[in-house]
């Protein structure tokens, strides 16, 4: 018979058992449910709701179960639906009567959703330690770059030439914002359910203050229909999971674009390359696609918790049980991925020189050339019709502009001097960007200093 078996007078289907159930996700919590059980057992014994000795039997025979779980050697039943159940028809089995006082002024709303609100909490903080082991590995990358420069693109077409440190750096301010929403998903799961019951609260003079404090809640949630009903602390953690996934999967794509034959910028190492069963000569960057392939699981994760909390009424429902496989899964899929990319971008070989010999086509110091003129007083809008011209020029002939000769330039206009060779030079190009946020060396110098601030902080 179920823990509630008193108001019933048929067992449950078989059918709806399996179906109803949440232990094969819920187990995993069970960590949080004894932490749980143990802080509102101390709380009924300090406010005489129970007797002391109850507590040390409950606390005592808690600690026993989790031990168990710990080995292995628990036996789950999937009759006892979720994990709340499992431990608490256990817990009497092994003591006795003091194992049915625990759940006194205490619902499965309420311990369910303590339960996932510590989960969300430890998920969150793994998440953050990824999330900066990334970081700093980005940033190693990018000091190793030294001076090592590479056609910056817009819509993947040549464009201007960037510090390849410069490019790394870019997905480290992507992180780092990152960063900052995980911990606001940390911060939102940061409040104690613990104490609304079903959802009314209790005639009992529960404590809720002290059972928040000895979870480690900083605060306590002050409405109980909202403490039960409201999962918008997993979609705050299910919402930067998705957006760090996405940043994760725009890295992902270029480490494919960089690691093909056609690039040729970096070299995955072994340890983070594939092979194929049929073409010898295949090494495939796996791990760069997959990672861009699970982001579409962790966004889907996203999307299938807004879809179910979307039309529940006030308090808790059934639905809401569906509301842990998505954020867990997002969560650990994260977590491999934020592992997974620290380790191939700490283990690429960068392939400065081929960065460079891409650079001789597109054209790349074509805003320079025209930058050139209007200095020597031509308005831009002029200067860049007369580079256009030269750039269509150098199309038909098949050459970079820097290729053109001189007397080409000269017979577009006579502001041009010999020293326009100058213009093409790519390394001069990058050191001239030297607003702040540029690509200058100088600029990046700096901007290498707020990141490491930015770390600290973090
Ligand atoms: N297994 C349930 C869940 O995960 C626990 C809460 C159930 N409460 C209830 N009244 N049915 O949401």
């Amino acid at each position: 018979m179920a823990l509630w078996g008193g108001r019933f007078e048929e067992a449950v289907s078989e059918v709806t058992q399996e179906f109803g159930a949440s232990l094969p996700i819920d187990r995993h919590l069970y960590r949080q449910d004894i932490a749980g059980s143990k802080a509102h057992a101390t709380m009924l014994a300090a406010q005489g709701i129970i007797s002391e000795e109850d507590r040390d039997a409950i606390c005592a025979g808690l600690d026993g179960i989790q031990a168990d779980i710990d080995a292995g050697a628990f036996s789950f039943d999937i009759n006892d639906e979720d994990i709340h159940m499992s431990i608490e028809s256990e817990l009497t089995r092994r003591i006795g009567e003091a194992g049915g006082r625990l759940h006194t002024g205490r619902s499965r709303n309420d311990q369910v959703a303590t339960d996932t609100r510590l989960a969300a909490k430890a998920l969150a903080k793994q998440l953050m330690e990824d999330n900066l082991g990334l970081r700093r590995a980005l940033v190693e990358a990018a000091d190793a770059a030294g001076d090592t420069i590479l056609p910056g693109m817009t819509h993947l077409q040549h464009a201007q030439p960037v510090l390849f440190a410069h490019q790394l750096l870019a997905y480290v301010w992507m992180l780092t914002r990152d960063f900052g929403r995980l911990r606001a998903a940390f911060d939102a799961a940061d409040a104690s359910p613990l104490g609304a019951a079903a959802l009314a609260g209790t005639t009992y003079p529960l404590d809720r203050q002290m059972t928040a404090e000895a979870l480690g809640f900083s605060r306590v949630i002050e409405n109980s229909l909202d403490a039960v009903s409201d999962r918008d602390f997993l979609l705050d953690l299910e919402y930067a999971c998705s957006v760090m996934a996405v940043h994760l999967s725009r890295l992902s794509e270029e480490i494919v674009l960089w690691s093909s034959q056609e690039f040729g910028f970096i070299t995955l190492s072994d340890a983070f390359s594939t092979g194929s069963s049929i073409m010898p000569q295949k090494k495939n960057p796996d791990f760069a696609e997959l990672i861009r392939g699970k982001t579409g699981r962790v966004v889907g994760d996203l999307v299938q918790l807004l879809m179910t909390c979307k039309g529940l009424p006030l308090a808790y429902n059934k639905d809401l049980q569906e509301d842990k496989e998505g954020a867990l899964d997002a969560a650990h899929t994260l977590d491999q991925c934020l592992t997974v990319m620290r380790g191939m971008v700490s283990t690429w070989k960068v392939n400065a020189g081929r960065m460079r010999a891409v650079m001789h086509r597109g054209h790349l110091a074509a805003t320079d050339v025209a930058d050139y003129l209007a200095k020597r007083g031509m308005p831009f809008r002029e200067a860049h019709a007369v580079v256009g011209h030269l750039v269509l020029e150098a199309e038909k002939a098949g050459c970079d502009i820097s290729e053109l000769p001189i007397e080409t330039f000269r017979a577009a206009s006579d502001l041009f001097g010999d020293d326009v060779v100058g213009a093409f030079d790519l390394d001069a190009i990058v050191a001239a960007r030297t607003t702040r946020g540029g690509t200058a060396r100088a600029a990046v110098a700096e901007q290498r200093r707020a990141v490491e601030d930015a770390l600290a902080a973090d």
